[in-house]
């Protein structure tokens, strides 16, 4: 079955927070309530840096990526540092994984970030999540820092 990405719209909002909270829930986030998933998808509709792309099959959001510019790591000491890009979220339903969906989502994401300025993404996977890693390795990153942490 064909699946187009597009631009996010007003009329998603209720899909998104739906696929936000699957997100958060799959990673093991039991904090996250449906207010403040609404509360995050209308802000990142409502920035003007960032990029919200949802994957629609048959009329349906299967899938959705996330991204914004961000502050220039790199380039902290310049006087104007150019602006980097940061992907947030990329989530696809289990039923549509494994179909190269999430790597789309990844690629329409930094094209929109590139068209917007950026000639640098970051994304950050946690530990042991080897699907996205395998996503984003497929989508042409390559690892840069290891954060490492220590409960105390
Ligand atoms: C990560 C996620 C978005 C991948 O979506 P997807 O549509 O299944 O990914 P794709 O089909 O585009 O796969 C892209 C690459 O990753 C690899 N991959 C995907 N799932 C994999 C898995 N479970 N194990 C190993 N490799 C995997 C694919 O083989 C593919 O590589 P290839 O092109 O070299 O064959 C999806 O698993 C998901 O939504 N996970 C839960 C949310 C999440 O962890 N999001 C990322 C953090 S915000």
């Amino acid at each position: 079955m064909e699946t187009t990405l597009r631009a996010a719209r007003p009329g998603d909002v209720a899909a998104l927070v739906a696929l936000f909270l699957a997100l958060r829930k799959e990673e093991g986030d039991a904090s996250a309530t449906e207010a403040a998933a609404r509360r995050h998808v209308l802000r990142a509709l409502a920035r003007t840096d960032g990029v919200v792309v949802v994957a629609e099959r048959a009329g349906r959001c299967v899938g959705y990526g996330e991204a914004a510019l961000a502050r220039s790591r790199s380039g902290r000491w310049l006087r104007r540092p150019p602006p980097e890009g940061a992907i947030c979220f990329v989530y696809v339903e289990p039923t549509a994984r494994g179909a190269g969906l999430g790597r789309a989502l990844v690629a329409h994401l930094v094209a929109a970030l590139r068209r917007r300025g950026a000639r640098v993404v970051h994304a950050t996977v946690r530990a042991g999540n080897d699907p996205s890693f395998a996503m984003l390795r497929a989508a042409g990153f390559s690892p840069a820092t290891i954060n490492l942490r220590m409960e105390v």
